[in-house]
């Protein structure tokens, strides 16, 4: 790990320190730190601070000069991915736009059931190959830290091929990979028993065998027509929570079920929301489960966003992913989504950006990022601008010039 050093200046330091988790945020409550710099060591953060000051106060210290315009903020966090498959869902996409729907698509042969096929199919190193790249764009992006998904194989098999070959691309690569057990994705189509058996199964073998091999802390699953019901769910659920895992949910994306159980059992967060009620909005408010909105898949399969303006204007907090997956969201340009569903929702640009920040670091339970603050970590990017409003304005075609993971320089384009 690198010594210590101080990283600036930068035209602007916009720390996301001082937001609340829960509620809306005007721009003026942003901290903006003008000619500000950071002293990282150990890959967290010693100091932030007006730069000059910075580097009067630790004045033998190595600098890690800008030289030019440059505004940075935390490394974006991606709450929901499902990064790792083979195959492609060209043909589900070429359907929906002759007017089929993702449930059709599902039933006549095609949708996640299609891409379990090919993911069953593919070797470890293959899909190992297909992961590093994903995520290495996500990196390159500005995310440096990623949750990724299994639930592309469905069985206890391969399930365990998923998440192991999450935690060898983790191994390997600068960015964090969190990874989720959504083995509860649906049951697969050559499973003959009942959804409540298949649960059973996962339950019984599959969970057992995750916990034993330290391969994941949360699981997932999908609620909704042609998944899981809300019933089932439950079941699961408090099962899992039993065996120690962290909750999440897929929840109301097409009918309605998910957000009460996710505040019933205490998840971490409730996922999709496109068709969520007023009722549970209030619901959502009064708990600490995280709304997780998934701008992609709306703009991937055409339909409505989630409600982010109600929900924040609801007192809920609100973080934002991806969802990036070869079915519903195959774009992955987190930052171009964030960018859509603000303009679209009327969401300020500190509530966007909070919601790719430290608001999606507490969808997964985490605490030591998503903030350029004392002793978290110095998961920095910076974009090749003067003024932070540059960032959403121009709609995710202005990427990060500089990207740092604990401290260290992962990218840099000229
Ligand atoms: O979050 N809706 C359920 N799961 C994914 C889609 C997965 C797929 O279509 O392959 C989602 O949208
Ligand atoms: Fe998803």
């Amino acid at each position: 790990m690198a010594k210590t050093k101080i990283i600036g200046p930068f035209s602007q330091l916009l720390t996301m320190d001082t937001i609340p988790l829960k509620g809306s945020v005007n721009d003026s409550q942003l901290e903006i730190i003008p000619n500000g710099g950071v002293v990282v060591s150990e890959g967290v953060i010693l100091r932030t601070g007006i730069f000059d000051q910075l580097c009067s106060e630790f004045h033998d210290l190595e600098i890690d000069r800008i030289e030019k315009d440059m505004v940075a903020m935390p490394g974006m966090i991606d709450p929901h991915t499902h990064i790792c498959w083979a195959g492609s869902r060209a043909k589900d996409y070429s359907l929906r736009l002759e007017g089929k729907s993702y449930l059709e698509i599902a039933q006549s042969g095609g949708g996640i059931g299609d891409t379990v096929a090919k993911t069953r199919a593919a070797s470890a190193t293959k899909l190992e190959a297909l992961l590093t790249e994903r995520a290495t764009n996500h990196l390159l992006n500005g995310i440096t830290s990623i949750e990724v998904k299994s639930g592309y194989c469905l069985n206890t098999e391969g399930e365990i091929k998923m998440l192991e070959v999450i935690r060898n691309v983790n191994q390997k690569l600068p960015v964090d990979l969190i990874s989720n057990c959504l083995a509860a994705h649906i049951k697969p189509a050559d499973f003959e028993g009942t959804s409540t058996e298949y649960l059973k199964i996962i339950i019984g073998e599959l969970l057992p065998e995750v916990i034993k091999r330290k391969l994941s802390k949360r699981v997932d699953i999908y609620i909704d027509k042609g998944a899981f019901s809300v019933d089932e769910a439950r079941v699961y659920l408090n099962c899992a929570k039993n065996l120690g895992f962290d909750l999440a949910i897929h929840g109301e994306q097409f009918t309605a079920g998910g957000v009460s159980l996710a505040c019933e059992l205490g998840a971490l967060s409730v996922d999709h929301l496109e068709m969520v009620q007023d009722h549970e909005i209030h619901v959502l408010a009064t708990s600490f489960v995280i709304p997780i909105a998934l701008p992609g898949a709306s703009l991937g399969l055409g339909c409505q966003f989630a409600p982010a303006r109600k929900l924040l204007d609801a007192g809920c907090s609100l973080a934002i992913g991806s969802d990036w997956n070869p079915g519903s969201a195959p774009m992955g340009d987190l930052l171009t989504q964030t960018a859509i569903l603000g303009i679209f929702e009327k969401m300020t640009m500190a509530e966007s950006l909070a919601g790719i920040t430290f608001r999606a670091a507490a969808a997964l339970g985490l605490t030591d990022r998503g903030v350029l603050r004392i002793g978290l970590l110095a998961d920095m990017i910076g974009f090749p601008t003067s003024d932070y409003r540059e960032i959403l304005y121009n709609q995710g075609s202005l990427k990060p010039s500089m990207v740092w993971k604990r401290g260290e320089k992962v990218s840099e384009r000229i």
